[in-house]
Order: structure tokens, then C-alpha cells, then sequence
């Protein structure tokens, strides 16, 4: 990790990659010149701007072509470059032109703090969301000397508007972690519609664009399509990162393969409305840029204010997506996800949703945890239903006392019981919403974000508080302060089932009206930082109908994240490929649940089920006590495997051998421990194909001189491991190992290696 400064060019160097920027011309354009592998030198041809149209002041005539084609780190708007910006500004005359030009830098220790968001930090140092002054890049983190960063200060001239352009690299990852600040220098209020976090501007060499698309109960699936001329992007405007599109792009070279092709990945460190876009100019170039989306956006800022955007991770591979996928793990892993369980083994929990869904009592739910305890399950958790008058999902939203009918005595009662069967206990919130048909709502009508005289949209039959109110933001946090506080409560699970629409705020002023949907994620990270604050020791586990908030702004708050509501084995292959390409396995929610499937009616073996989900955090959704005996007894074999390797599935290395997305037969992934000494692979045969040879399967990212043992773990567990001869880890990698086609359909196997 090194960054360094000679003659206005800049070289962010990490382990295997650079990044260059060089500022061309007396006007100080600030020009992206490199992303890639790692090169020794910063050549000044790279901005090609000694040929036409050459720079202004060598030919101003055509200035405009120059702005059009000039590969630009931070484009502004209006002034010639008609391919799209990453920063808008209405200023105080109406106009919208802005042109950000340099004026000084800093390479610094550490990694300053961005207020009030969630983002990357040193190893150790992740710091309150709030701590800092948040303006000027003053407030730095303590630093170890294990990050840097550079920070570009710009300007417009004519404006007054200042941004600092921020690079900060870590020395054990080849992350590069951008965003941008905008400072009002000037003595007028300006309005900004578009503050993205990162731009690049590249020779397009026929990438491809990978994206993570989806749907409810199908999340992030893997998308990959050509990059036309013209604009292709991908986003969210509903307020939360989406079950549609996901905050992550990748361009990636034509042919791209796990282990082969060039990759630039960006992630974007943020859980509210997103924009993630590729251009194709006229001259073959793209641009890539990332950020809140502009779609609403309009914030108003006052002379002295400043605005600090979300921060973007680009990760540059150039082996491929599997060096891609482990630098994003390792990355969150030891620099984003603050939570002291991002190194624990999770307690396995159940979860009595598809179990019950809304009917159940207190004495329905002990008889799951009794049931449960005896099969080596740690924690019930008690999802929606236990409040207000909540029978089914028409109401009570925001009236978080516990309904007593259904669990007489309260929850003090049923966790005490809960706690002495010798289970943890966990509950369900979905803080953020209102019922129309709740006490809150009668009392509060103008608490729900809507826009006056209208008919206010409603979505599963709620409204969302606005939370950019004080007085909301204070009552919804003394509602979970008091719920978490009424028993020992040791898990949430923080719910969001309805995406923001009529944007509308009471609270927010005319001009204002624009800021609610960012301001509304501050304001849920605020409560966030409030729960891991007060409550330190509580597992959190966020949740949005399945996996419509799964993104690293939610991880700096929990330490895992619900991938989704569809928890059929086959479905979920997809889902977890897809999440896996960005996010660790230790961050899934991925339960065992009853057949057949409540989402898709599929039929598939409880050990395939038991299998699939090892791949994340591990947990049962289903009603212990009426499952089919068979299946039940398998349950301590499964939670035995499940203590037995999750330490290696937390911290491993993630590698991908085979895709049921593209070989339509059969899934195939594993992770392998960072010392090599052991791996476990997941082997799953979708469909079974007659007449066809035993398959050799190459593993991955084993050491080549290691020899290891081979298990075939066919069972639940242990129990029903075969185990084969010793191989060496080039062997394995090179030949492959031998496995026989299983019989049937939705049939998997766990490979445990471990050293000999
Ligand atoms: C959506 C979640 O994803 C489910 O697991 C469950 O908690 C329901 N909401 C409850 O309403």
C-alpha cells in the first residue's frame, strides 16, 4: 500500500493494483488516468492529452471537444462534456454548471472519519457513526499506519463550491475506497441534484456489465449483458437498496471466468436510493460512475455547509471474479462489519415465521423451543405477530406493547420460560412503519411520510414513519429501547416490508422535500447506531421482505443480513451465488426450512436443505414439533456439522468451482481455510442425467504441495462421512476428484479436506 505525488500525478498503489490521477493543463482538470494492474510507473501519455484536441490552453477553440473526451476523475455538468456527471449544482442564479478543478492534496495516515454514514475503516478503529466534525476531512481515525489516504481538494472557481476528492487504501487489501465531499464556499445557498461518490473514465475494451438483479424471494441474481453506446444503468429510487437492483456493478472483461478476465468491481457503501451507470461514449470510452441516485435528490446547501456522499469500494481483479468476490469478503470482513459476533460463531436459531406465521401462543411457542433444545438448537426467535392486535399484516405496525392474549404474561414471561428450557431469545421489529389500522396512526396521522391531499400509497397495508422528525425518530427509538429492554432479549431481527413512496415530509420545508429519502436513511442509521450503542451484546440481523436491504451500508450495523424469503435449497443456490459475489458467507441468513418449499412447493432432501444453508449463518424456519420424524432426527447431526465447520466457513476463502446458473446440472463452492490446512466444498446435483460418466471435479485454492484426506459427507453430518484415499492438493486442483453422479434430483455432498 503506498501512495505517492510527483508533478501532479497521483499513484494509489495496493498489493496488486494502481490507480493514477493526473492533472492536465494550467487549469488544473483532474484527469483519471489508470485503473488496473499493478504498474511501476505513471507514464504522462496516459491522458493522451498531447494529441487533438490537445488541452484549452493549447487550443481553446475547441475547448468543447476537449470536455467531451477528456477522461475526467469527478465530471461536473454543463460545460461541454455531454456524457453524464457526477456532480449538479443549482447555484444561486439558477444555472447548473460546475466544473471541479484542482488546487492542493494531501496523502495522510489512517482514514478520516465520514459522519453520520456507515463506511470502511482501519482494522480496529471502526469508529460511532457520529464521531468527528464531518466537514473538511479535520477528523481523522486513529491510525495503526495500516491505511492511507489522498485527498484531492477542487474547486469551482466561479462558484465557490469546493469538493475533496478522497482515495483511502488498506495494507492487507486491494480495495480502493472513494467518495466525495462538497463544501460551500461561497456566500449564497446552492442546491446540489447530483453528488455521486465515484467516476472512472476507461477505454471500453469490450467489457460486459455484471449486475446483481432480482425480485422478492429472488435476490441478487447474477445478470450479464454487452455495453451498448450509450447510457445502461441499474438503481433504486424506494428508499432502500431494493429487492430489483442491487448497489454493486462490475465491468468485466468479455470471457470473464471465475479465475480469468479482468474485473473492476464497485460496491456502494449504502442502504437508500442508488445509481449505478456505465456510458459508451463516441470515442469508445466508458464511463462508470456510482452514488445516491439523482432521481428526487436536491439538497439544500448553505453557505459553510458541507455534503459528504456514501463510499464507494472498487475492487480491480485481473484473475478474474473469484479475486474479486474474496477481496470484497475480506474486506468487509476486517474493515466494515463493526459487530463483536463478526468473529463468533451465531448461536443457531429458530425461527418460528414459516412455522406458525401469525397463529401462535406462548404455549406454541415453547413446545418449538423444547422440541428445538433437544436437537441442539440455541435461540427462538419470535417473528412478526406478538403485538398490538396483530393477527395477520393488516395492523397494529407501531404499537410495540405485547398483545397478551396471545402471550399471557408478557414477554418476560415467555423469555424466562424460553431462557429456562435453556434457549436465547430473540425477537422480530419493524420499526421503521405504521399501520393506518394502529393506535399509533390515530394518534399520529401526519407521522407517516405522505404528500397532503393525496391519497397516501399503501404497500402490505402500511406507511412508513418519517423518520426525518425528531419527535419520530425519539419515539420509535424509546419503542425498541423499551421492547429490547422488558426481557433478556439477545437477537433482533429488524424488519422492512415496504419500500418509501409518496415523498412527502410535514417536517421538511419546500425546498426540502428533496432530501427526505437520504435523510430518511441517516435516520435509520441513527437508530441503528443507537441499538448497537445501548445494546451492545444484542445480535442483530437485518432484514427487508427477504433480502431488499442487503448492502454493505447495513453490515457497519449487523453482523448478518436476512438474503431472503425464499428459503427453497434450489432457489437459494442462485441467491447465495449471487450475494456471495460481494458479501461473506458469514453475513447470509440462510435456514433449514419444511417442504414442501412455502415459496416455490418444491420437494427436496432435509439434508440438501442442511447443506445449502451451512453456507451462511445456519438457523431452522419451521415447526420442529411437526416435521416428519425423519427429518427431525436428523436436526443434531446437522448442528453438530454446524459447529463443526463454521469456523472455516466464516473466515475461509471463498471459491467457486461450478455454477448450477450455467451448466444447468449441477452447484458447486466452497471455502478453504486462510492456512490451507483444511476445506469444505458444497456439492449440489440440481438435476441427474442419465448415461453420463462420473464427473471429475478440479477444486480450488488448496495448496498445491499439501497432501489431504478426503471426506464425502453424503448425510447430515458426520456420521455418514466416506472417506477416500489421500491426495495432493495439485492433484486435486489439477485432476479433480472423483464424484459419482448421486441418484436423483437435489442431491448434495459436502467435501471436507483436510491436511495430512
Ligand atoms: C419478511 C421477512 O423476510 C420474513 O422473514 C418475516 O419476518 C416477515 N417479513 C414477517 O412479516
Amino acid at each position: 500500500m503506498n501512495i505517492t505525488c510527483k508533478d501532479k500525478v497521483f499513484k494509489i498503489d495496493t498489493e496488486n493494483t494502481s490507480y493514477v490521477i493526473a492533472v492536465a493543463d494550467e487549469e488544473g482538470f483532474i484527469g483519471h488516468a489508470y485503473y488496473g494492474d499493478r504498474i511501476e510507473e505513471a507514464p504522462g501519455y496516459l491522458l493522451r492529452t498531447e494529441e487533438n484536441p490537445f488541452v484549452p490552453s493549447k487550443n481553446n477553440r475547441d475547448r468543447g471537444s476537449f470536455m467531451d473526451s477528456f477522461p475526467c476523475e469527478y465530471p461536473g455538468n454543463g460545460l461541454g462534456d455531454y456524457r453524464d456527471g457526477a456532480v449538479e449544482i443549482i447555484d444561486a442564479d439558477g444555472h447548473r454548471a460546475i466544473n471541479l478543478t484542482f488546487d492542493d492534496y494531501k496523502i495522510v495516515d489512517g482514514k478520516p472519519h465520514l459522519k453520520g454514514l456507515p463506511q470502511t475503516f482501519e482494522k480496529g478503529t471502526g469508529a460511532p457513526l457520529n464521531s468527528g466534525e464531518g466537514k473538511g476531512g479535520e477528523n481523522r481515525e486513529k491510525t495503526t499506519g495500516a491505511a492511507k489516504t489522498l485527498e484531492i481538494y477542487a474547486s469551482d472557481k466561479v462558484l465557490g463550491v469546493k469538493a475533496i476528492l478522497r482515495y483511502s487504501v488498506f495494507d492487507d487489501n486491494d480495495a480502493i475506497v472513494r467518495s466525495a465531499e462538497l463544501i460551500n464556499d461561497s456566500k449564497e445557498t446552492v442546491y446540489i441534484t447530483k453528488a455521486l461518490s465515484a467516476s472512472i473514465d476507461m477505454d471500453s475494451e469490450d467489457y460486459e456489465l455484471l449486475t446483481l438483479h432480482g425480485s422478492w424471494a429472488r435476490e441478487r441474481q447474477i445478470d450479464i449483458r454487452p455495453i451498448g453506446y450509450g447510457k445502461t444503468s441499474v438503481g433504486s429510487v424506494k428508499g432502500e437498496s431494493s429487492h430489483q437492483e442491487h448497489p454493486f456493478m462490475a465491468l468485466v472483461q468479455k470471457g470473464t471466468t471465475q479465475d480469468y478476465g479482468k474485473v473492476y468491481g464497485f460496491s456502494f457503501v449504502y442502504s437508500g436510493n442508488f445509481l449505478a451507470q456505465v456510458e459508451k461514449s463516441q470515442f469508445d470510452s466508458v464511463r462508470a460512475m456510482m452514488g445516491i441516485n439523482p432521481g428526487g435528490f436536491k439538497w439544500e446547501l448553505k453557505a459553510g455547509e458541507s455534503f459528504q456522499t456514501p463510499e464507494v469500494v472498487m475492487v480491480y481483479s485481473g484473475e478474474g471474479l473469484g479475486r474479486m468476490s474474496r477481496t470484497y469478503h475480506d474486506l468487509y470482513r476486517e474493515h466494515l462489519i463493526r459487530s463483536p459476533y463478526k468473529d463468533k460463531e451465531r448461536p443457531i436459531l429458530i425461527n418460528n415465521w414459516e412455522a406458525t406465521y401469525f397463529d401462535f401462543n406462548t404455549e406454541k411457542l415453547l413446545s418449538i423451543a423444547r422440541e428445538a433444545k433437544k436437537s441442539g438448537i440455541e435461540m427462538l426467535v419470535m417473528d412478526d405477530g406478538w403485538f398490538g392486535v396483530r393477527n395477520d399484516d393488516n395492523t397494529s405496525l407501531g404499537d410495540w406493547n405485547v398483545n397478551e392474549e396471545k402471550l399471557p404474561g408478557g414477554l418476560k414471561y415467555l423469555v424466562d420460560e424460553v431462557n429456562k428450557i435453556g434457549l436465547k431469545f430473540g425477537i422480530w421489529m419493524e420499526p421503521e412503519m405504521i399501520s393506518p389500522d394502529s393506535e399509533l396512526y390515530r394518534a399520529h396521522p401526519d407521522w407517516a411520510i405522505q404528500i397532503p391531499g393525496r391519497v397516501a400509497t399503501r404497500s402490505r397495508n402500511q406507511y412508513v414513519l418519517d423518520l426525518t422528525r425528531p419527535e419520530v425518530l425519539e419515539h420509535t427509538w424509546n419503542s425498541i429501547k423499551t421492547v429490547l429492554g422488558s426481557a433478556n432479549i439477545e437477537y433482533l431481527k429488524w424488519d422492512m416490508n415496504r419500500q418509501i413512496t409518496d415523498i412527502g415530509s410535514v417536517y421538511l420545508g419546500r425546498e426540502n422535500q428533496g432530501e427526505l429519502s437520504h435523510r430518511f436513511t441517516l435516520a435509520v442509521y441513527e437508530l441503528q447506531e443507537r441499538l448497537v450503542r445501548e445494546f451492545p451484546n444484542l445480535l442483530l440481523e437485518n432484514c427487508s421482505g427477504g433480502g431488499a436491504r442487503f448492502d454493505p451500508g447495513m453490515l457497519y450495523f449487523s453482523p448478518q443480513i436476512w438474503c431472503s424469503d425464499d428459503t427453497d435449497a434450489i432457489e437459494r443456490l442462485g441467491i447465495q451465488e449471487g450475494t456471495s459475489l460481494v458479501y461473506p458467507l458469514s453475513s447470509m441468513g440462510a435456514h433449514v426450512s419444511d417442504c414442501p418449499n412455502h415459496t416455490v412447493g418444491r420437494v427436496t432432501p432435509f439434508v440438501t436443505r442442511g447443506h445449502v444453508a451451512l453456507a451462511g449463518t445456519f438457523g431452522y424456519e419451521l415447526d420442529i414439533t411437526k416435521i416428519p420424524e425423519n427429518d427431525r432426527a436428523m436436526i443434531p447431526e446437522q448442528t453438530a456439522t454446524y459447529h463443526k465447520y463454521n469456523r472455516l466457513v466464516r473466515e475461509g476463502d471463498y471459491y467457486r468451482v461450478a455454477s448450477f446458473r450455467e451448466n444447468h446440472f449441477f452447484d458447486c463452492y466452497g471455502v478453504v481455510g486462510k492456512d490451507k490446512k483444511e476445506a469444505l466444498f458444497t456439492f449440489v446435483q440440481v438435476f441427474n442425467r442419465p448415461n453420463c460418466h462420473s464427473r471429475l471435479i478440479r477444486l480450488k485454492g488448496l495448496d498445491s504441495g499439501k497432501n489431504y484426506s478426503i471426506s464425502f459427507i453424503h448425510g447430515a453430518g458426520e456420521g455418514s462421512g466416506e472417506k477416500r484415499e489421500v491426495l495432493s492438493g495439485d492433484t486435486i486442483m489439477k485432476a479433480g476428484i472423483l464424484m459419482q453422479n448421486p441418484w436423483g434430483d437435489f442431491v448434495s455432498c459436502l467435501i471436507y479436506l483436510r491436511e495430512v
